[in-house]
């Protein structure tokens, strides 16, 4: 990355009184604001400085009526897709969804009825089981399976739960919190597996710009049979806009992108925000350098984390995450139940990390830290944790 880009995103930035979840939201969440936030999936950093002089231009016109922008904003999506991806995707296979989590719950109530099984795979982001319990469907958990530390897809037990009779799978590519980006191979039978028993296949790819080490996030539209899969995905992670709420629903089949647009426009929610429209069609225009910055920046805090954990907290363990900007840790070796962890993470380190039980019974004894911040938040926040260890 240039000089200039590094001092770019090195600059730290007060974000309190932002109405900023993640710092604002500390009092509320953590009981105490004097933390360092490295827990929601945001970043501190700036996001492209072109999408912010679009939306100043924009926010200047004073004249915020009903917008009309989604074909661009499609276009655009498109034109990342293909130069980031080599997918090729044709924009009228984009729709538009407020979110991620908005678009996990459309494909559920329309792909499914009630009773039916939607398999997970724990430890997986929490709206998962959300999306299955709100809709009064069956969890299906086919829980990942760690083989010599590394963390795999258990295809038996897949396949049992498919023969079983489940009716959707909500796969998470790459896998937050574990950090896994799937092989080709490996995405290449599941797909084989849920052509052989008819089950849906609904692939949260909202992390998929985030592959670490030159890795590339196979996109599950990219594999040979996949053209009933719905891809989910969204500007909004890779350039730091979540609180723009704009996402794309991306279906090849046309009955089943039929009945996933009836699903949003039921709802009314198929037109998008003015803001959102125009920060996804700049940053997917004008964001490749930034973007590699930001995916740099955050491997180098990677790497500073885990090494440092490695030498100074070695009772903490943790595997540097092929994907996303998100860290899992694995506390047990502490021997703390989870109620104390979070009181001496909260009130002696003064960090704030997710709770691993957000991610299922399966995150008991882990924490999940947020990376994509100022390098100087994740060493501070790291040398917290270890004093808090050593005197405990
Ligand atoms: C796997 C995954 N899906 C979805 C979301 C949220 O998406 P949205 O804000 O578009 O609803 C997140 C946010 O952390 C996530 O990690």
């Amino acid at each position: 990355m240039t000089p200039e880009m590094r001092e770019y995103l090195d600059a730290p930035h007060d974000r309190i009184g932002t109405n900023c979840e993640k710092w604002d939201g500390l009092e509320r969440l953590y009981g105490r604001s004097d933390l360092i936030a490295l827990w929601v999936a945001d970043m501190d950093f700036r996001t492209v400085p072109q999408v912010r002089e679009a939306l100043v231009r924009r926010a200047e016109h004073a004249i915020y009526g009903y917008t009309d922008d989604g074909e661009r904003a499609r276009a655009a999506e498109a034109g990342w897709l293909k130069r980031r991806h080599g997918l090729d995707v044709d924009p009228d296979w984009i729709l538009y969804s407020p979110g991620v989590v908005d678009s996990l719950y459309f494909c559920v109530g329309a792909l499914t009825g009630p009773g039916d099984g939607i398999v997970v795979q724990p430890p997986v982001y929490g709206p998962f089981y959300n999306a299955v319990r709100l809709y009064d469907r069956a969890l299906v958990r086919s829980p990942l399976i760690r083989e010599d530390g590394e963390w795999r897809m258990d295809f038996d037990d897949l396949e049992a739960k498919f023969a079983a009779g489940a009716k959707m799978m909500i796969l998470c590519s790459p896998h937050n919190p574990v950090g896994r980006v799937w092989t080709r191979a490996e995405l290449q039978r599941l797909v084989d597996l849920v052509n052989r028993y008819g089950v849906a296949l609904v692939s949260d790819e909202i992390h998929a710009d985030f592959a670490l080490d030159g890795r590339k996030q196979t996109r599950i539209l990219a594999l040979d049979g996949a053209e009933r899969a719905v891809m989910l995905t969204s500007a909004t992670k890779s350039f730091n806009l979540a609180g723009l709420r704009q996402s794309s629903i991306i279906v090849k089949d046309a009955a089943i992108r039929k009945t996933l647009k009836n699903a949003v426009e039921r709802v009314h929610a198929a037109s998008p925000n003015i803001f959102g429209g125009i920060a996804q069609t700049t940053a997917y225009q004008y964001g490749d350098e930034w973007m590699d910055a930001v995916v740099e920046y955050v491997t180098e805090n990677r790497d500073f984390a885990v090494e440092f954990i490695r030498r100074e907290i070695p009772e903490i363990l943790c595997r540097p995450q092929e994907g996303t900007y998100l860290m899992w840790m694995d506390f047990r070796g502490l021997g703390m139940n989870q109620a104390d962890a979070i009181a001496m993470l909260v009130n002696r380190a003064h960090v704030a990390l997710n709770d691993g039980l957000f991610f299922g019974e399966e995150g008991r004894g882990w924490f999940r830290m947020n990376l994509a911040t100022q390098r100087d938040n994740v060493a501070r926040g790291l040398e917290n944790i270890r004093d808090a260890i050593r005197s405990r």
